[in-house]
C-alpha cells in the first residue's frame, strides 16, 4: 500500500463505534437476563473475537448489518464451552472475560495470537486469585494460554500499581459474583466504561475518587446500548485535519467521555482549532468535532492525563514531529506493552521517516519541525502503528509504503476507505 502527499482534506467522516464500549456491551449483555440490542456496534476483529467467545460460552448472539442482539442468560447462564477460547489479538477481551470466567462452575482454556500470548497476563492473575480464582499461565510466563478454572470469589479491597481500565474490570466482573463488596483502586482513574455501563445494565457499582466499588448482584437486566464512535479511531482524523494544510474534517458522533478525551485536550494545548458541536452529555457523552489545519507546537504529555490517551500516543507522536519545538511524553511505560511496544515502534518507524525522536523508559523525546520523507513502515501487526502512519504519509515527500495495512481490521475496518472518501473532496 503505497500514500503520498496530499493537498488538503475536506468533509465529513462517521467514525465507526467504540471498541472499548463494543466490548462491554456484548459481555455485560450475554450476562443479563433478557435481549440485549447494540447499535452502531464495531464490527472490528477485536470485537468479533468477544463474540465469538460468548457463542462458544452458550450465548446465542444474532450479529445484523443494523443491531446485534444479544441473548443473555443472567449471571449463572453461561456453559463449558467445548474447545480453547481464541481472543485473537483482543486484550480487552482476554482481561475481562477472565474476570468472568474466575467465577464459573467450569474450567476454560483461553488464548490469543501472537501478540495476546505476549502480554503481560499477572496484572488480572494476581488480583483475581486473591478473590479465590484459579488461574494458571500453562507456559509458567504470566502470559496466555491461561486456565482458568471458576471457584466461589470473595470481595477485596485491591491496590493497582497500573491505570488499567482492564484490570480495574476485570476485578469489577468477578466482583459481581464475589461474596462481598469489591473495591479496586487505581493511581490514576482509567476509562470508566465499565462502571457506567454496568450501572446501566441494573449493578450495584459505584465510585468514590479513584476507587470502583461493586456488590454482587443477583441479575443484570438487559437494555438497548447505542455504541458513541470511537475517539480513539476519530483521533487519526483529528491529527489529518490538524497537520495537512488547507484541510477542514468534519468529524461526527464522537465520544468525548472525560476519561478518554486527552486527545483533544493535547491538540488544543500544541494550538490545533478544534471546535466540539452538538453536544449531548447524556450516558456517554458524544459530539461532533470540527477540525482545521493548524500550526502546532510541542508540549510535555505526562501525569493524569496519560490513561486519557494512551491508546493515542502513536498518533500524537506524528502530530508531535509536525510541531515546532519539543514535545515530551513521560509516564507513559504502558505503551511497552501494548500491541507493539510502541516505544520501539515509533522511534523506528518515525525515524526512518526523517524525524528526530528519542525513546525513553516511560515515553519519547521529539524534536518536532523536521520535514519527513516516505519510508517503508514496518507495522509489526498493530492496527495503531498502521494508521499512524497513513496519517504522516499524507504529508511526507515520496512514497510511503505500510507493511501489513490490513491490521487495521482489528479496530477500523473502513479507515482506509474513510481516508479515501476525504481526500476526493479536495
Ligand atoms: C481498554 C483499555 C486500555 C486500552 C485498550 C482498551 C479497555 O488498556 O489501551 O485499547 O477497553 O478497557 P489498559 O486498560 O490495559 O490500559
Amino acid at each position: 500500500m503505497n500514500i503520498t502527499k496530499i493537498n488538503g482534506l475536506h468533509g465529513e467522516v462517521t467514525i465507526p463505534g467504540d471498541k472499548s464500549i463494543s466490548h462491554r456491551a456484548v459481555m455485560f449483555g450475554a450476562l443479563a437476563k433478557g435481549t440485549t440490542e447494540v447499535r452502531n456496534f464495531l464490527q472490528g476483529a477485536d470485537c468479533l473475537s468477544t463474540i465469538d467467545c460468548f457463542r462458544k460460552l452458550g450465548i446465542e448472539i444474532e450479529n445484523t448489518p443494523d443491531k446485534i442482539l444479544i441473548h443473555g442468560k443472567g449471571l449463572n447462564g453461561l456453559s463449558a464451552p467445548a474447545v480453547t477460547l481464541d481472543t485473537g489479538n483482543s486484550g480487552t477481551t482476554t482481561r475481562l472475560i477472565s474476570g468472568i470466567l474466575a467465577a464459573q462452575p467450569f474450567e476454560t482454556t483461553l488464548t490469543g495470537d501472537a501478540s495476546i500470548q505476549k502480554r503481560p497476563m499477572k496484572r488480572i492473575i494476581e488480583p483475581l486469585s486473591m478473590m479465590g480464582a484459579d488461574i494458571i499461565s500453562i507456559n509458567g510466563n504470566d502470559c496466555a494460554p491461561l486456565r482458568i478454572t471458576g471457584k466461589p470469589l470473595h470481595g477485596i479491597d485491591y491496590h493497582s500499581k497500573v491505570a488499567s481500565a482492564q484490570v480495574k474490570s476485570a476485578i469489577l466482573l468477578a466482583g459481581l459474583y464475589a461474596d462481598g463488596e469489591t473495591r479496586v483502586s487505581e493511581p490514576v482513574i482509567s476509562r470508566n466504561h465499565s462502571e457506567i455501563m454496568l450501572c446501566y445494565f441494573g449493578a450495584d457499582v459505584h465510585t468514590e475518587g479513584k476507587t470502583a466499588i461493586i456488590k454482587p448482584q443477583p441479575d443484570l437486566t438487559a437494555q438497548f446500548v447505542n455504541v458513541p464512535g470511537d475517539i480513539s479511531s476519530a483521533a487519526y482524523f483529528i491529527a489529518a485535519g490538524l497537520i495537512v494544510p488547507n484541510s477542514e474534517i468534519l468529524i461526527k458522533n464522537v465520544g468525548i467521555n472525560p476519561t478518554r478525551d486527552g486527545i483533544l485536550k493535547v491538540a488544543i494545548e500544541m494550538g490545533g482549532d478544534i471546535t466540539l458541536l452538538n453536544e449531548n452529555l447524556d450516558g456517554e457523552p458524544t459530539a461532533d468535532i470540527l477540525v482545521k489545519s493548524s500550526s502546532l507546537h510541542g508540549i510535555t504529555i505526562e501525569g493524569d492525563i496519560i490513561p486519557t490517551l494512551i491508546d493515542e500516543l502513536p498518533i500524537i507522536n506524528i502530530m508531535a514531529a509536525v510541531a515546532d519545538g519539543t514535545t515530551i511524553i513521560k509516564d507513559a511505560a504502558e505503551l511497552k506493552v501494548k500491541e507493539s511496544n510502541r516505544i520501539d515502534v515509533m522511534v523506528e518507524n518515525l525515524s526512518a521517516m526523517g524525524a528526530q525522536i528519542t525513546g525513553t523508559d516511560d515515553g519519547m523525546i521529539i524534536e518536532g519541525g523536521k520535514e519527513l520523507h516516505g519510508s517503508v513502515i514496518e507495522t509489526y501487526a498493530d492496527h495503531r502503528i498502521a494508521m499512524s502512519f497513513a496519517i504522516a504519509a499524507l504529508i511526507a515527500d515520496g512514497e510511503t509504503i505500510i507493511n501489513g495495512r490490513d491490521v487495521v481490521n482489528i479496530s477500523y475496518p473502513t479507515f482506509y476507505e474513510d481516508l479515501e472518501k476525504l481526500k476526493s473532496y479536495s
